[in-house]
């Protein structure tokens, strides 16, 4: 199964979206401040596979501040060692929080390292490293266990025949594997059902035409592109049966961010009476946000927008704005479908329920 993300003995490789579809080019990662511009500069992508990396790249962290600790403290001075390492993996987890501020399962993956550093430093565990690194496996393992539990809601939401249309990518690429928007497309497919994608291009990264067409071709899945203006052209032809999205954080009452662009497909299904699905582990959704006027958004370099692969496309002096995610409301939203369940329809009720029970 296609991951971007893979530990090596004692190292991290990421798989370098930028250089897809023409290219498979891994990264080698050893230290967690390589890793933190990595996720700034989009080599890896969409919030579970940042989540996902960031559990890694603390582990990365607890294996240098384990060499610093043993240089810059006196020998079997237990206590001052462990808050040297804690001292280290608190500033690499704020460094690592910076990187994209709008992914839910950056923060969530780094405090889990971070809660787990401290119940070992506690007990005087002197190998913090291996204990981070077991635990960033588990992550893995866990979105990529999450993400198949949702994509067999993909069965009950969706028909045969179904045309989905899904926007940025959502899919292997963007998790520890298999998908979120798409791994409920995966789904469908695998309970037997014809499905077929429109994907949006998705101005101005194309995670759609490079990421998600590359990935669905990959799987034999039928992909067509479409100009990000074209999706309500289509909706209102009669040729889309439901919209399907992945998050980068859900709020507290089911306010959804998500790639820019996801609000204006989530108003257009609405007027069409199309269902507008978001599909997302519950590690996206955080309940200390109340609502999506609270949600960070990333804005980005402004030269995204006014350049294309390094060519200036717009007059020099043209401003741009840049931000990278939009806010859908939980109002426009039919359903939220997670490892754990169907939230339909979301309410900040159901998702305190959903969460909190074990
Ligand atoms: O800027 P990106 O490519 O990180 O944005 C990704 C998205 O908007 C995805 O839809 C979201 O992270 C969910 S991915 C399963």
């Amino acid at each position: 199964m296609l991951t971007p993300i893979r530990w090596v003995d004692d190292h991290l490789e990421l798989l370098d979206q930028r250089h897809l579809p023409e290219k498979e080019v891994w990264n080698r990662y050893d230290r967690h401040q390589d890793v933190s511009r990595a996720i700034t500069q989009m080599v890896v992508r969409g919030a579970p596979a940042i989540g996902v990396t960031a559990g890694y790249a603390m582990a990365l962290a607890a294996q240098n501040a384990q060499v610093d600790a043993d240089e810059k403290t006196v020998r079997g001075n237990i206590p001052g060692w462990a808050q040297a390492q804690m001292n280290h993996l608190l500033e690499a987890a704020k460094e690592l929080e910076s990187s994209r501020p709008t992914a839910a399962n950056l923060m969530w993956a780094v405090r889990r390292q971070l809660q787990v550093a401290s119940e070992h430093l506690e007990a005087e565990d002197p190998d913090i490293a291996a204990r981070l690194m077991e635990e960033a496996i588990v992550i893995h393992q866990e979105d990529i266990d999450h993400n198949r539990r949702l994509g067999r809601h993909g069965a009950i939401i969706l028909e045969d025949g179904d045309r989905v249309l899904t926007y940025c990518n959502a899919g292997a690429l963007a998790t520890g594997g298999y998908g979120t928007a798409l791994g409920v497309v995966r789904g469908a497919i695998e309970a037997g059902l014809n499905i077929e994608v429109f994907a949006p291009e998705t101005r101005p990264y194309l995670q759609g035409a490079r990421l998600t067409a590359w990935e669905l071709i990959q799987d034999g899945i039928p992909v067509t592109l479409l100009v990000d203006g074209a999706a309500a052209d289509l909706m209102q032809r009669g040729e889309v049966d439901a919209v399907v999205v992945g998050a980068d954080c859900i709020a507290a009452n089911g306010d959804v961010a998500n790639k820019i662009g996801t609000y204006a497909l989530a108003l257009a299904a609405r007027e069409h009476r199309i269902p507008f699905y978001v599909a997302a582990p519950t590690s996206t959704v955080d309940l200390t946000i109340p609502n999506g006027t609270a949600i960070p958004i990333e804005e980005r370099d402004a030269e995204e927008i006014t350049h294309f692969r390094g060519q200036r496309i717009a007059p020099e002096m043209a401003r741009a704005l840049n931000y990278a995610f939009d806010v859908t409301p939980a109002s426009l939203v039919s359903a939220i479908l997670t490892e754990r369940g169907i939230i339909e329809p979301p309410s900040r009720r159901a998702l305190k329920d959903l969460l909190t029970e074990r």
